[in-house]
């Protein structure tokens, strides 16, 4: 974490606990009003990385979880949840908006530091708790 996964960097490899990358403290200025009521934060962990599609992310199924199907959502809303669970009636709600542009940008910065599955990614030397950089 921090040196080689896109959600989070390391500011001038100090030693500082990761950073969310700015893409990632945007969208997460709408999500966690929005989401954070009913969902754990992101943590750039786990499930949440099924979460976001940064290759294509308007297929992210954090936007089309609760899309109106017309739009090409999924729609999920629960079974007689409470409280209602708000469906976007398509693509230009602002919430959605919000958390799209956020993607957006994560898209973007990937593609400046792709991960080391990617073509032209590059290793970045940190120091690990073994006590050498790597
Ligand atoms: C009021 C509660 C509530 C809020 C607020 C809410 N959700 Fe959900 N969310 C649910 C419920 C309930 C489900 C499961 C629905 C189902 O399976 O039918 C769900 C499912 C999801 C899923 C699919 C989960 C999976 O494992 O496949 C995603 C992604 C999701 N929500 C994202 C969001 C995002 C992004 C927001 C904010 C814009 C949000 N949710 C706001 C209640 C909520």
């Amino acid at each position: 974490m921090g040196g080689r996964d896109p959600w989070h960097f390391v500011p001038d490899n100090k030693r500082v606990p990761p950073q969310p990358e700015p893409w990632l403290a945007e969208l997460n200025k709408t999500y966690t009003p929005q989401c954070g009521a009913c969902h754990p934060p992101l943590d750039g962990e786990g499930r949440h990385n099924r979460w976001l599609n940064l290759t294509r992310p308007e297929s992210s199924r954090l936007l089309n979880a609760h899309l109106a199907r017309p739009a090409g959502g999924m729609e999920l809303a629960g079974k007689d949840h409470n409280p209602p669970v708000r469906i976007f009636p398509d693509r230009s709600d602002p919430v959605y908006h919000a958390l799209w542009q956020a993607l957006e940008k994560g898209k973007a910065a990937l593609l400046v530091r792709p991960r080391m599955d990617m073509p032209g990614a590059v290793p970045i030397p940190q120091e690990r708790n073994f006590g050498k950089v790597y």
